[in-house]
């Protein structure tokens, strides 16, 4: 799915959320990765822990050639599902000298199929083969200027001949290993990039948009030098995935939950055009949804798409099982729990359903450390709780998807724009924006605050350039004077961020006189809310999420 975008650079993983999981194995049926995996030709990055490895399979599926994250231990008959053309070793923090340094796999070398290492993969590679690796006089990051010594070499086809590149590292190549050739320098770097056969090295990072040629290089080694097929994009992820439904459910019925936002409802529409009717939709409204969510939800899914869909209003039962709870571990263990009994009572009413479906993609794996070819039978739930009590069988058929990727499955489907551009919206709701105690009384005052800032967010004409904004309440209460009077009443902030795949993401910089209406009008409208104040910190350290 070629596109370009900004975006943040930089990943770290966040914490695990420890009650949000659950290992399926122990659950009726493990989940199923579709499409088939060998109908993509396939580049693989082994993992080495760089905070830049999801950016390079990224960029691979931007030059429209499938890729995926794997552990780097991986074993070799993990890859027979494959039609694997080629493989990328990413950089690390690591260096080769460490005592439990990460090795290549015994049979890297074996298949005989182009590498491509990238920083920490240019040294392994050679130290492994014989080379010298150590200590640069001082560690390199930051801007370069690369000359390409052979500019015949496939890996910088169209590239200039001097160009910037990003580097990040403390080791270097002092030795090259036998029969290797230099292939590029940088002043810092003596051995930029070498070449032997169908093994390419380079020191630099071509993933981040910092490098100037980091696009075309990429898709110079996964096109040209693999001689991938660059026909991943959302017209043959559809096809094939719906095609993969059909045959692996054959006249089941199948039960989702709509959440409200866009990956479930990608996911319902997915499912839809693969078995119609026979996928049940149910939307639950946990009394903990944004401000008009229910009607807004139903419009454009059932006018949109002609789902088969049923809301259940639980917002009475959600609301008193979490009277008086303020951990926020336990409101998800509640919500969670609840969800789910809404959800089995509603599928005991349904004849025939054996497979739940779930909206889960691949950044929710890469972030509960279920990401790569591990996950095709076993998976690990970042989204929902699936108990065992459900009987289902588990189908993720956008568990392979960074978030783009799934909004431009949703137009291939014509999904309602509206709906293809909705914010995300976590699972548990309002519930993880209400610091402490959750009541009626705040859910109202904070659905008021929220729908005052998305009001003027679209007023200003922002709503696609921010990626999520939302109010919270802190749970700090604060005196104010509003006429002649003081009040007491509490503190709200507000959080819009920008990000491309939510595992990264920055404040957003929002105009003073979008923040200067939000928070007179939220003070003035809201009469529980006294103060406003804006978040300004960026993801990581921070979560999106206040909690
Ligand atoms: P954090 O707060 O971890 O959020 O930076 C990253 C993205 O995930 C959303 N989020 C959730 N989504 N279930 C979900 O489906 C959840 O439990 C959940 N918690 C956070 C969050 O809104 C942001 O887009």
């Amino acid at each position: 799915m070629p596109r370009g975008d900004g975006g943040s650079e930089l990943y770290a993983p966040p914490p695990l959320r420890t009650v949000a999981r659950v290992d399926t194995t122990t659950s009726a049926g493990a989940a199923r990765n579709l499409p088939d995996d060998t109908r993509f030709d396939t580049v693989l990055v082994l993992d080495y822990g760089s905070q830049y490895t999801p950016l390079i399979a990224r960029r691979i599926r931007e030059a429209g050639v499938y890729s995926e994250i794997v552990p780097w231990d991986l074993s070799r008959d993990r890859l027979r599902e494959l039609a694997l053309k080629g493989i990328v070793l990413s950089g690390s923090d690591a260096s080769v000298h460490d005592e439990n340094a990460p090795r290549l796999p015994a049979w890297l070398l074996e298949l005989d199929l182009p590498v491509l290492g990238i920083c920490y993969g240019l040294q392994l590679v050679a130290h492994t083969l014989g080379g010298s690796v150590g200590r640069g006089e001082r560690r390199e990051y930051g801007p370069a200027e690369l000359e390409i010594i052979d500019a015949e070499h496939p890996l910088f086809a169209g590239c200039p001949q001097s160009s910037r590149v990003w580097m990040s590292h403390g080791d270097k190549v002092l030795e090259a290993p036998a029969d290797f050739r230099q292939i590029a320098r940088t002043d810092g770097s003596e051995v930029a990039a070498l070449s032997r056969d169908a093994i390419t090295l380079i020191q630099f990072h071509p993933e981040v948009n910092h490098t100037e040629s980091g696009r075309q290089i990429l898709r110079n080694f996964v096109v040209d030098i693999c001689g991938c097929r660059p026909d991943w994009n959302a017209g043959s992820f559809v096809d094939g995935t719906v095609g993969a439904i059909r045959e692996q459910v054959a006249d089941a019925g199948m039960l989702l939950g709509i959440s409200g936002g866009v990956d479930s409802a990608v996911a319902a529409a997915l499912v839809h055009a693969a078995v119609g009717d026979r996928l049940r939709c149910i939307f639950v409204d946990t009394g903990l949804l944004r401000a008009n969510e229910v009607a807004e939800v139903e419009e454009s899914l059932r006018t949109g798409t002609g789902l088969n869909l049923v809301t259940v209003d639980a917002a009475d039962r959600f609301l008193d099982k979490l009277k008086g709870v303020a951990d926020p571990e336990r409101k998800r263990e509640i919500i969670g729990d609840e969800f789910f009994a809404v959800f089995i009572e509603e599928a005991a009413k349904l004849d025939g359903i054996e497979f739940f479906v779930q909206g889960t993609i691949y950044p929710d794996t890469i972030e509960s450390g279920s990401a790569g070819l591990g996950s095709v039978k076993i998976k690990t739930h970042h989204n929902t709780r699936i108990p065992d009590r459900l009987h289902l069988k588990v189908i993720e058929p956008l568990r392979r998807l960074f978030k783009d990727e799934v909004r431009e499955v949703g137009l291939e489907l014509e999904l309602p724009e509206s709906l293809v551009w909705r914010q995300p919206f976590p699972g548990p709701g309002l519930a993880v924006r209400l610091i402490g105690e959750i009541t009626r009384k705040r859910v109202a005052a904070l659905q008021a605050a929220d729908r005052i800032f998305r009001e003027e967010v679209a007023a200003a004409g922002l709503e696609r350039e921010i990626s999520q904004y939302f109010a919270a309440l802190t749970g700090i209460r604060t005196v104010g004077v509003m006429g002649d009077s003081r009040t007491y009443g509490e503190v709200a902030a507000l959080r819009a961020v920008t990000t491309d795949d939510f595992m990264t993401a920055d404040w957003y910089r929002l105009p003073d006189d979008v923040l200067a209406r939000t928070s007179s009008r939220i003070v003035n409208e809201v009469s529980a809310i006294t103060r406003v104040v804006y978040d300004v910190t960026s993801k990581p350290p921070g979560t999106i999420e206040w909690e």
